[in-house]
């Protein structure tokens, strides 16, 4: 019998890889402290790589303290630290498009992998990221770039990469879903819960980024790419409900007239109600779904969800993100979409996979490339039912748009006529047959199946 080959030499531990992190604001903070406080944990769970922070950068050096940094290299600008034959990997964090732009460009191109949260980023130009990685040969992960904290790209680029996928649906975007659901559950006005959200922390720096709808479409644009295999124009991608009347005002500069106010900007206390009536419950939900004819329908839009959905039971700062496929079915993905402590379990997981050499967050799957503005469609021809309601009046400073296309008593917008269900329709027909009744109405459509 031939004896087993013997093991040549002692054990020799991996070369540790070694972490350059930008920005360290809500949730760099906490990447730096699990790197910092946890690291044999996270040796273990690389298959014995040590994972170290080596440097980090933020402008406003007060956000140093409190975190053991003796040994890292400290700087105020995180170009410093791009393509420094010390660094393995760039963490991202700094948010924004065009630095954090350029810097995961240029960390890319000077080798690093990098790790990134920022969908925003990701929306814009990751088409151009994605070349990029692969013409360099190097990782580019973005878990928490949707969703925050719960893992949803990964398993569809990997766990789910066996299937035909249908359609993507969810709650993508906390603060919005925090503002519906108090707006539901406590009755309270527009502005009030705006305000509150802010208080928390729970809005954007500029709240329009989240109100309008433009957070959800980014995630939503980085779940097209692992879903559908093409990376859609973002600003293509319709954020506003249907007017019945088609003439309304211009609510939002890049959105189109024809349109209702974008987001959640034009839910009123009236809209809540009718749908209440209705046992529908108003929710910002993003979808995505590839026709027969290989075109993709996608939209971000507050719809009245059944109550029995479990889109309609997701509440507060809470996310859920279905995917439909073949032969999977439906899977749901359900957590924390924001903060700083949850996300840096993505962001960490990501510093793993890269120890581990998992490589970038499309795993095995061909590279993606632009969609053609013909193959993206809003889907919004379809006869479907719709909840009407006369507009508007919810929003007060909706993100600088005075001008709101009608009755403008904030908050209490009394139910004029408005909170009606339609029979399945398409918006031509609702427009001829009711459009010059009910002028500065607004359609939001009832959810369907998937
Ligand atoms: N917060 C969340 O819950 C969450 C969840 C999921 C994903 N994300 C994404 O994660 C990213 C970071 O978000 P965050 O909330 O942590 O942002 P944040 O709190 O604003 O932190 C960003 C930090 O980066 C600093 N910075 C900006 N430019 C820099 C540069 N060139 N060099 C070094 N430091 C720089 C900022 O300094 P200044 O303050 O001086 O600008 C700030 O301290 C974003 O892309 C965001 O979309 C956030």
């Amino acid at each position: 019998m031939t004896p087993p080959p013997m093991l040549d030499g002692p054990h020799v531990a991996p070369a540790p890889l070694r972490v350059a992190l930008l920005g360290l604001g809500t949730v760099g903070r906490e990447v730096a402290r699990g790197l910092l406080t946890c690291g044999s944990r996270l040796e273990q769970a690389a298959n014995g790589r040590e994972v170290r922070l080596v440097a980090v950068a933020d402008r406003e050096p007060a956000r140093f303290e409190g975190l053991d940094l003796r040994d890292v290299e400290r700087v105020d600008d995180g170009a410093r630290l791009i393509g420094r034959p010390e660094i393995d990997v760039v963490v991202e964090l700094i948010g924004g498009v065009e630095t954090a732009g350029r810097l995961v460009a240029a960390a890319l191109e000077a080798g690093h992998a990098v790790v990134t949260a920022n969908k925003a980023l990701l929306a814009r130009h990751g088409a151009d990221l994605e070349r990029l990685a692969r013409a360099h040969g190097t990782a580019l992960r973005f878990e928490a770039a949707v969703g925050g904290a719960i893992p949803v790209l990964a398993p569809l680029a990997g766990d789910l990469a066996a299937n035909r996928i249908d359609a993507v649906r969810g709650i993508l975007n906390g603060s919005t879903n925090y503002v519906l659901t108090s707006m539901t559950e406590d009755g309270a006005a527009y502005e009030d819960v705006v305000a509150q959200a802010k208080t928390l922390g729970f809005l954007e720096a500029d709240p329009r980024v989240d109100l309008e709808g433009r957070d959800a479409v980014d995630k939503l644009a980085v779940l097209i790419r692992l879903a559908f295999g093409v990376w859609p124009d973002v600003t293509a991608i319709r954020r506003a409900p249907p007017a019945l009347d088609g003439r309304a005002q211009d609510h939002a500069k890049d959105h189109a007239k024809g349109d209702g106010p974008p987001g959640v900007t034009g839910v009123t206390a009236a809209l809540i109600e009718a749908a209440r009536r209705e046992n529908l419950v108003i929710k910002l939900v993003a979808y995505a779904a590839r026709g027969d004819d290989g075109r993709i329908a996608a939209w971000v839009l507050p719809v009245a969800v059944p109550a029995h959905d479990p889109l309609a039971r997701t509440d507060g700062p809470e996310n859920r993100i279905e995917i439909v496929g073949e032969p999977v079915g439906r899977v749901a993905f359900v957590g924390q979409g924001a903060g700083g402590a949850p996300t840096s379990s993505a962001v960490l997981g990501d510093l793993l996979a890269i120890a581990r050499g998992e490589g970038s967050t499309w795993a095995g799957l061909p590279q993606a490339p632009t969609l053609a503005p013909d193959r993206l469609v809003d889907g919004m021809d379809a006869p479907r039912r719709w909840l009407t309601c006369d507009q508007t009046g919810g929003g007060g400073d909706k993100g600088g748009n005075a001008d709101n296309g009608g009755g403008a008593d904030n908050g209490g917008n009394a139910d004029t006529g408005g909170g009606a269900i339609t029979d399945r329709a398409t918006i031509d027909e609702l427009r001829a047959r009711l459009g010059a009744a009910r002028p500065g109405a607004v359609l939001f459509p009832v959810l369907e199946g998937s």
